[in-house]
């Protein structure tokens, strides 16, 4: 098993800390201890014991309540998105399966596909098509070796999510072949308006949803991130989970929980602070007036 260099998180890793001017960074300016704590009091009273593996069952029911037909037996809390995805794609995959990946993406899955000898077959959403997908070349790269399909909705780099329609025939075609489909949603809740992006959850028995808390909610340093899937598959990578990380941070569960106010549309949604649109990732940067209308699309890159 050799991993090919992520040359991306490389470059990023090493220069996010020594630049004066960030012009790269794909998440929202990041909440201070003070804010996301709201009273440190309570977090001064937190054991720093192991916590629980697969995640409290309270946190994972909050993750469950905004992933559609899921509960907390669906949920298992990961470090960061990222580890939800290699969890995922080390659960499911072995050399020789191949994996389709909606491209362009953020490389992770594509890395670790390769590095577990999978074969990736490409298929890329185009600029002249609106960055739109082309479902019939989607169709075209799934075959009965494909083992899982990989997609990233809104997609990072284009901002493009996918429509409820196009949701629905990507799992008809995964479907057809029996493949699984991992669908990356840590962008979600970054649209423009009121209006969230359409999930992958409920929509099928094969599905593992992959978030966190390091884009929309301003908090990358928790590294608390989640995958939804069926209970059988969340047992398996618990499994794995034992050889990586073996649970979440106990504080940053903690902070999870308490840091952002609770609001109507979201468990997480400290974004609810701006009263101009409620999801607006740009609204809801601390520091932003309240009367502040959001007047630009939000890049995701
Ligand atoms: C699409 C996508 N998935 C996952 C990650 C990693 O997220 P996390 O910090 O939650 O591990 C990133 C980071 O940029 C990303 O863009």
């Amino acid at each position: 098993m050799k991993f090919p260099t992520f040359d991306m998180e490389r470059m990023q890793s090493v220069w996010e800390h020594q630049i004066r001017y960030d012009l790269s960074e794909s998440g929202v300016e990041a909440l201070t201890l003070e804010e996301a704590a709201r009273d440190p009091r309570e977090l001064m009273r937190t054991k720093l014991g192991y916590a629980e593996g697969v995640g409290r069952e309270a946190t994972r029911a909050l993750v469950a309540s905004f992933h559609s037909g899921s509960g907390p037996e669906h949920v298992m809390l990961t470090t960061g998105t990222s580890e939800a995805n290699f969890l995922t794609l080390m659960t499911l995959v072995s050399a020789g399966d191949e994996v389709v990946v909606v491209m362009p993406n953020y490389m992770q899955v594509h890395g670790i596909a390769t590095g577990l000898g999978a074969r990736v077959r490409e298929v890329w959403l185009r600029e002249e098509r609106g960055w739109t997908i082309d479902l019939d070349a989607l169709a075209a790269a799934v075959n009965a070796k494909t083992k899982l399909i990989c997609v990233c909705t809104p997609n990072n780099p284009t901002a493009q999510a996918l429509t409820r329609g196009e949701i629905g025939r990507i799992v008809e075609i995964a479907d057809r072949h029996g493949a699984w489909i991992l669908a990356d949603e840590v962008y979600r809740g970054a649209e423009l308006g009121s209006e969230e992006s359409a999930s992958f959850s409920g929509r099928g028995e094969r599905i593992v949803v992959s978030g966190g808390l390091s884009k929309v909610y301003g908090l990358p340093g928790l590294r608390i991130g989640w995958l939804v899937a069926p209970p059988v598959e969340v047992e398996s990578a618990l499994r794995l989970k034992d050889y990586t990380t073996i649970a979440p941070a106990t504080l940053s569960e903690q902070l999870a929980e308490i840091a952002p106010a609770p609001a109507a549309s979201t468990p997480f949604a400290w974004s609810s602070r701006c009263g101009a649109s409620p999801r607006c990732a740009i609204a809801a940067w601390p520091g932003t007036p309240r009367n502040c209308t959001p007047c630009s699309p939000w890049p995701i890159w």
